[in-house]
């Protein structure tokens, strides 16, 4: 027999949302659910500064040859070596980002009720607003709402607040454009040809997430978290932030904090790039910590490989005497599926399908 139909908006949702939550009066301390457990407080791992590649967009675009193959070898020392990067002069005009940041601030002041109707289930809805990280499989909550839109192969969008599609239509289009010649030259980096990662994982087709996250101002920062350590599935993220920090990275072993660079955005490689390079570029731990002063805003754009496109380690990279294969192949889609699935026990989907440490 047909299970009953199961109505989008009456799945689970936590009475509130952090935004509502930090602006009730009165509020001097965090609710016990969103308050870690002191062996979970990240308040105890020592964070350290540390300077951040930066990759400079305009020499990837006009470039003499030397240029090129110097910038090239640049982007790949910065994947091999942090899997992250500041990225300059990428060509994303002040005001298209300015759009971007103030529209996604205008949907989380909707009222509550309207934000809502938003609520999805699975990964792949195509819209989905909601809070904390995976309330299912947590311990305590996180202090985070966002919201998450497939923006490509085929474009949705919120229809409120006003202006929201054309201003994400905008952005999204001008990101992936910059994804697409970063993996050009991510490409060359490892020695492939530069149109290989845009043919192999099918990238007309590939997966584009915009992920919108708010993390209001908290009054005991130091007992609550943003975001968990986690790596991001796809092949490359790029995130914009407003001016207040709190984004923090791994770096061998090591907590590092990372400050907005005005007009940067911030680059990583996620856990298909891994695979894709059969383990020379690695898909970093990062995680999102809180304050006690202003809200924080990320606008994550996230690109993958086509769902259907089965990815594996590039035939190139591997020789079976000194580079075996180090991953398993696996379509995008099951990767997606298994990792939501909750059934890792926090781990990431990448343990899965690692046949080998490299
Ligand atoms: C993400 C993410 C970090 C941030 O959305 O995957 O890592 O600072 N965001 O919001
Ligand atoms: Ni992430």
């Amino acid at each position: 027999m047909a299970s009953p139909p199961v109505h989008r908006n009456s799945l689970p949702f936590p009475k509130s949302s952090v935004k509502d939550l930090s602006e009730s009066t009165n509020l001097t301390s965090v609710p016990s659910n969103y308050a870690f457990p002191p062996q979970d407080n990240i308040s105890t791992d020592p964070v350290i500064s540390q300077k951040i590649p930066t990759i400079d967009f305009s020499l990837l675009t006009s470039a003499t040859p030397d240029q090129r193959s110097q910038i090239v070898c640049d982007l790949g020392r910065a994947c091999r070596e942090w899997g992250f990067f500041m990225l300059i002069n990428h060509g994303v005009e002040k005001s298209v980002r300015e759009r971007m940041l103030d529209t996604c601030r205008a949907f989380f002041d909707l009222l509550e009720a309207e934000k809502r109707e938003y609520i999805g289930k699975h990964v792949l809805d195509p819209i989905r607003y909601g809070t904390s990280f995976n309330p299912a499989a947590e311990k305590a909550m996180y202090w985070r709402d966002y919201l998450k839109v497939i923006v490509h192969p085929v474009f949705h969008s919120a229809d409120k607040p006003a202006g929201f599609r054309e201003a994400s239509l905008e952005y999204c289009t001008k990101i992936r454009e910059v994804a697409k010649e970063l993996l050009r030259g991510i490409s060359e980096s490892l020695g492939l040809e530069d149109c290989y990662i845009d043919k192999a994982l099918q990238l007309e087709a590939g997966l584009q997430i915009l992920v919108a996250n708010l993390y209001p101002n908290c009054p005991q920062p130091e007992l609550a978290m943003g975001m968990p350590p986690h790596s991001d599935h796809g092949l490359l993220t790029i995130l914009m932030q407003n001016e207040v920090g709190g984004f923090q990275l791994q770096h061998k072993g090591k907590w590092v904090h990372v400050d907005p660079l005005p007009n940067s955005f911030l680059v990583n490689t996620g856990d298909h790039m891994e695979i894709l390079s059969n383990g020379m570029y690695k898909s970093v731990l990062h995680r999102a910590v809180v304050n006690n002063k202003s809200t924080r805003i990320s606008i994550g754009i996230a690109h993958g490989p086509s769902l259907d496109a089965t990815v594996a380690p590039a035939p190139q990279l591997v020789d079976n005497e000194n580079h075996p294969p180090a991953y398993r192949g696996m379509k995008y889609r099951d990767y997606i599926d298994i990792q939501q699935n909750n059934q890792l026990n926090g781990k990431s989907c990448l343990d899965l399908v690692r046949t080998l440490n490299v």
